[in-house]
């Protein structure tokens, strides 16, 4: 049983013709992107919204028609994947480094639904490092500030180098402690200077495809 692919291809559902969509970014939202590609074959009309280039690349292969989201009156539905979600829905994400795009799209979007395998189903966020999405310029002192917070930001790092994200950026991945509150956590890291955007999704999400114990699919909201 592909449990990726039972919810992704779930949240397609909430897609219908002439909606534009954004598309989001990772293992669990390609199932639904392939399956947008199938139905666009057959004649659904949609205009999708890539969160990421590697996104942007699968959508197109699949044909499926792309906007830019500067040309568009609105976003009707957002689909995106999770690393965390909690019993609020509030999210971890950017463990594939879009959480930038990804956050500005889920923010913009009528709807935002988020595919979510149960095991990333959590009691409390922060168990998977928080992505924190920061500029190259003054990275060390960037990091300093995010210390201060009582949290140990890790530079991502591919072959000895860091890594850059589509935006040109670095991310720290980031453990902190349990005391700390996640939602003053989100605004907080983003007043320092040289912070782009941070991987806390809250109050965000509207409805959460997932499984429940029986592998029964569920929508959570
Ligand atoms: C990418 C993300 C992904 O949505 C998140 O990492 C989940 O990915 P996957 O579905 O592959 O587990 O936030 O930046």
């Amino acid at each position: 049983m592909n449990e990726k692919k039972i919810v992704g291809e779930k949240a397609v559902e909430f897609i219908k013709d002439g909606m534009v969509v954004g598309l989001g970014t990772g293992t669990t939202v390609y199932y639904s992107i392939i399956k947008l590609g199938k139905l666009v074959k057959e004649g659904l009309n949609i205009q999708g919204i890539p969160t990421s280039v590697q996104t942007e690349e699968l959508a197109k292969q699949l044909g499926i028609p792309l906007v830019s989201c500067n040309e568009v009156e609105q976003i009707d539905v957002a689909i995106d994947g999770a690393d965390e979600v909690n019993s609020d829905l509030d999210l971890i994400k950017g463990g594939g480094g879009a959480l930038l795009r990804e956050k500005i799209i889920a923010k913009a979007a009528n709807k935002f639904i988020v595919v979510a395998t149960p095991s990333k189903m959590v009691g409390n966020l922060g168990s998977f490092q928080l992505p924190v999405e920061v500029a190259p310029f003054g990275v060390e002192l960037t990091e300093k500030h995010i210390r201060k917070y009582g949290i140990n930001p890790i530079l991502r790092q591919i072959e000895g180098n860091p890594y850059k994200t589509d935006n040109g950026n670095y991310i720290f991945d980031c453990s902190f402690p349990d005391s700390l509150n996640v939602k003053e956590l989100e605004e907080k890291l983003n007043l320092i200077p040289g912070v782009v955007e941070n991987g806390l999704f809250i109050n965000m999400t509207d409805i959460v495809v997932s499984l429940d114990d029986e592998k029964n699919i569920v929508l959570i909201e």
